[in-house]
C-alpha cells in the first residue's frame, strides 16, 4: 500500500484498538454548579448557535479524523450523515494524501455529498513549510475544492511530527506561511493543534494574523504521541516507540489552552475546544468556559466504523447529555452558557 495510505489506516486502527488518551482528562477537573431550581423547561432550551456566520444545530464540531485510504471514505461518508442529520461542522483528515494521489480524492469528497453547513478542509502545518507558498496556495485551493469547504484548518502537529518515524518536523517559517495566508486566502482558516494545546504566547501571536478561529486541540484525550509510539511498536522500531511513551502526555491541557487562548486574544476569536470531549458535559464544560463549539474525534471514531445509525445515536446522546446539563444549570441558549460561573475541582492536576 502506498505509504501514506497504510500510515493512515494505522492511525485509525491503533486509535480503535489500543488506549490512545492522555492520562488524565483534564475536563474532569471542571465542575459545573447545579441550579436546584433551574425555572426552565426542557423544551425551552436553543442549542442553535453560528460560526465564521453559518447557522449550526449544535454547538459540537466532528473533528478532523480520517480520510486517504479505502475505509476512510466509509467513515468520513458516516460522519457526514451524522453532521448533516444534526446540521453541526465536520472536519475531514489531512488531505495531503489525495493532493498527492488523485486516486484517493472520493475518500475525502464524499462528504460533499451531504448538506453539511461547514466542511472543513485539513492540512498538516509542516505541508506547508515543505510546499513554499506558491504550491501551498495551489494545493489549499485542491483541497478546498475537493470537498467544497467553508473553512480550512491547518493542523499545527509538531508533537507527532517529531515522534513519528518518518515524521517531518519542519517548524521553521510556519508562522509566517499561516500569516501570509490569511491574508490572500478568502476562506476562513482555522489553526488547529490536534493534542498538544496552544499557550498564551502562541495564540497572542496567531491574535495578530487575519486567522478566523483558533481550535485549541488541547491534551485531554486522543495523545498523538500514543498512536506514534504503538505505531513504532508494530515496526520494530526502539527510537520512536520510546519518543512515543516519553511524550504521551506533552502539552496544555485543553480547558487550559482555552484560557490561554481567550485571555490572548480578548475573547474576541471564535475558539473550538477539541481535546477529550467524550460526552456533552464536557461539551457543556467548553462553552461554559468560553467555547465557541466543541470538537469531538475519538468519541465518534467507533461508531463511524459501524453504521450511520450507530453514528447518529452517538451524536444524538452528546447533544441530549448537552441539553440536560444546560437545564440543570438554568441556561436556555448556547449564548448564554459563556456567562456561567464554573469551579475548578480542589486537587485538580493542575489543568
Ligand atoms: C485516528 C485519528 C486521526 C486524526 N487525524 C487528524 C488529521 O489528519 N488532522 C487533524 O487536524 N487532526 C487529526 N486528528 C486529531 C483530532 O482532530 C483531534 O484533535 C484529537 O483526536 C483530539 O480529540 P479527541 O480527544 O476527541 O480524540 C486525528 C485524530 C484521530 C483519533
Amino acid at each position: 500500500m502506498y505509504q501514506i495510505e497504510s500510515r493512515k489506516d494505522e492511525h485509525v486502527r491503533i486509535a480503535l484498538e489500543k488506549n490512545v488518551s492522555a492520562h488524565h482528562n483534564y475536563w474532569d477537573d471542571i465542575e459545573l454548579i447545579h441550579n436546584a431550581l433551574p425555572e426552565l423547561n426542557y423544551g425551552e432550551i436553543d442549542i442553535s448557535t453560528t460560526l465564521f456566520d453559518k447557522k449550526l444545530g449544535a454547538p459540537v464540531l466532528i473533528a478532523a479524523m480520517t480520510g486517504g485510504y479505502e475505509l476512510a471514505k466509509e467513515i468520513n461518508e458516516r460522519l457526514a450523515y451524522a453532521a448533516s442529520h444534526f446540521q453541526i461542522p465536520m472536519g475531514v483528515g489531512s488531505q495531503r494524501a489525495a493532493v498527492e494521489n488523485a486516486k484517493l480524492r472520493s475518500t475525502y469528497s464524499v462528504v460533499k455529498e451531504y448538506d453539511i453547513p461547514l466542511r472543513i478542509a485539513n492540512i498538516g502545518a509542516s505541508q506547508l513549510v515543505l510546499w513554499g507558498h506558491k504550491k501551498t496556495l495551489r494545493y489549499i485551493e485542491d483541497i478546498i475544492s475537493m470537498i467544497d469547504a467553508h473553512a480550512v484548518a491547518i493542523c499545527l502537529n509538531f508533537l507527532q511530527e517529531v515522534v513519528q518515524f518518518e515524521g517531518e518536523p519542519h517548524a521553521k517559517g510556519c508562522f509566517q506561511e499561516i500569516k501570509r495566508l490569511s491574508d490572500e486566502i478568502d476562506v476562513p482558516i482555522i489553526i488547529k493543534e490536534s493534542g498538544a494545546g496552544i499557550s498564551y504566547d502562541v495564540a497572542l501571536r496567531l491574535s495578530k494574523t487575519n486567522i478566523a478561529a483558533i481550535d485549541v486541540g488541547g491534551k485531554s484525550g486522543t495523545s498523538f504521541a500514543a498512536i506514534e509510539h504503538y505505531r513504532a511498536k508494530l515496526h520494530s522500531d526502539y527510537l520512536n516507540a520510546r519518543g512515543g511513551e516519553t511524550f504521551w502526555n506533552w502539552g496544555v491541557s485543553t480547558p487550559q489552552s482555552l484560557m490561554n487562548a481567550g485571555n490572548a486574544t480578548d475573547w474576541k476569536l471564535p475558539l473550538i475546544a477539541t481535546g477529550g470531549i467524550r460526552n456533552g458535559l464536557d461539551v457543556a464544560k467548553a462553552l461554559v468556559m468560553g467555547a465557541q463549539c466543541a470538537g469531538v474525534a475519538q468519541a465518534m471514531l467507533k461508531p463511524s466504523t459501524k453504521s450511520k445509525e450507530v453514528t447518529v445515536l452517538e451524536m444524538e446522546v452528546i447533544i441530549k447529555e448537552l441539553q440536560a446539563a444546560m437545564l440543570l444549570m438554568g441556561v436556555n441558549s448556547v449564548q448564554k452558557m459563556k456567562e456561567v460561573n464554573y469551579e475548578l475541582r480542589r486537587g485538580t492536576k493542575g489543568i
